[in-house]
């Protein structure tokens, strides 16, 4: 039997457990059962845990997940190769999905229900299907720029200004998806990764540390330690709602990125029936609803699921054209270059 560190079981109990004849203890997977599931989980500890209590309840399959940022699981995924962990990664961008199908860690699966998702949110080939989309945001405390005498950023180039040194928090590429996001954005924008890498060298002096997780600068900017954080808008939107009012949400004028989160089936996973049956039931209206309960907004990508005032509105802001195959071929020569170029040189 196999421990799974941070794994949260979810809506089960062991006497549950006992009744299907797993004998398992909390925090632990059935190794081999059928009637468990694993899932490594990109979205926000609220949102999993409200997806894998579903699943478990609807399913009668006893569901645990482990939060993992995008290069985390990617990571984790590549390590446990001969031996999967997980059965299904649920949540984070899609670029990331793109990876893990390029280093043979996805086993392809068009479900049922992924005849409802519109072609431009899912892989053609069936290896990863899109469950949400987020845009990119900037995330300020209105106070903190108020002192720096600035107002709200309405393009990329305003997060340059000096007066905004150590003032700005973004993830780091190599774990966080948000942060390859904006990454690859700079590249889609600017037409080229040597004038992104520029970019970001210039955005480095600003840059008060770059973090693991890509939720995490919203919070920083909402406790004032800086004054913008760079973020999906869901995550300030979250934010602000739950008691960080200072916070308010802007889009860069010239175009911004966006994440089409994914679900897919790994390659080799104890539960292969089960990760099927989950990825269907994640991309059914009834499972994309249950996010705004959660605290994600989100926006669904079936048409079916209803919408909630609290998402984006893709048509009042302008995108910039994300090639999300081209990202996900690019991700790893392209987070190392930032790493070498960018994260490991000294600020001015
Ligand atoms: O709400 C959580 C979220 O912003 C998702 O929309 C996104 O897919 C994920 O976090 C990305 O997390 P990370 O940047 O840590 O990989």
């Amino acid at each position: 039997m196999k421990r799974i560190k941070k794994a949260v079981l979810a809506g089960g109990t062991i006497a549950a457990l006992a009744l299907a004849g797993c004998a398992v203890e909390p925090g632990t997977q059935g190794g081999g059962s059928s009637n468990t599931l694993t899932v490594a989980c990109g979205a926000t500890e609220e949102w999993c845990k409200a997806m894998t209590d579903a699943f478990s309840a609807k399913s009668g399959i006893q569901t645990s997940f482990v939060r993992l940022s995008s290069g985390e699981t990617v990571a984790r995924l590549t390590a446990t190769k001969n031996a999967p962990e997980f059965d299904v990664w649920h949540g984070g961008p899609a670029d990331g999905f793109g990876a893990a199908m390029a280093a043979g860690l996805i086993e392809p699966y068009t479900a049922e229900n992924a005849a409802k998702i519109p072609a431009k949110y899912k892989d053609p080939n069936g290896n990863w299907t899109g469950v949400y989309v987020g845009a990119l945001g900037f995330c300020s405390n209105q106070a903190r720029l108020k002192d720096k005498g600035l107002g709200l950023p309405q393009s990329w180039d305003d997060l340059l200004d000096p007066k905004l040194k150590s003032q700005v928090s973004t993830a780091h590429p190599s774990t966080s998806g948000t942060a390859f996001t904006t990454l690859w954005t700079q590249v889609a924008r600017l037409g080229s990764e040597d004038k992104a890498i520029d970019w970001m060298k210039k955005l480095h002096s600003n840059v008060l540390q770059y973090t693991k997780s890509g939720t995490a600068p919203g919070q920083i900017a909402g406790r004032g330690e800086v004054a913008v954080g760079l973020v999906f808008s869901h995550d300030c939107v979250l934010y602000k709602e739950r008691g960080m009012t200072d916070l308010e949400v802007s889009f860069p004028k010239e175009g911004t990125g966006y994440e089409i989160g994914g679900v897919a089936v790994i390659k080799g996973g104890k539960n292969a029936d089960g990760a099927k049956q989950y990825v269907n039931w994640a991309l059914s209206a009834e499972a994309q609803e249950l996010g705004p309960g959660a605290g994600s907004y989100q926006l669904p990508t079936n048409p079916d699921a209803k919408l909630d005032s609290r998402m984006v509105d893709l048509n009042t802001i302008k995108l910039v054209d994300y090639d999300f195959a081209k990202a996900a071929a690019h991700k790893k020569e392209l987070t190392a270059r930032f790493d070498a170029e960018v994260a490991a040189q000294p600020k001015e």
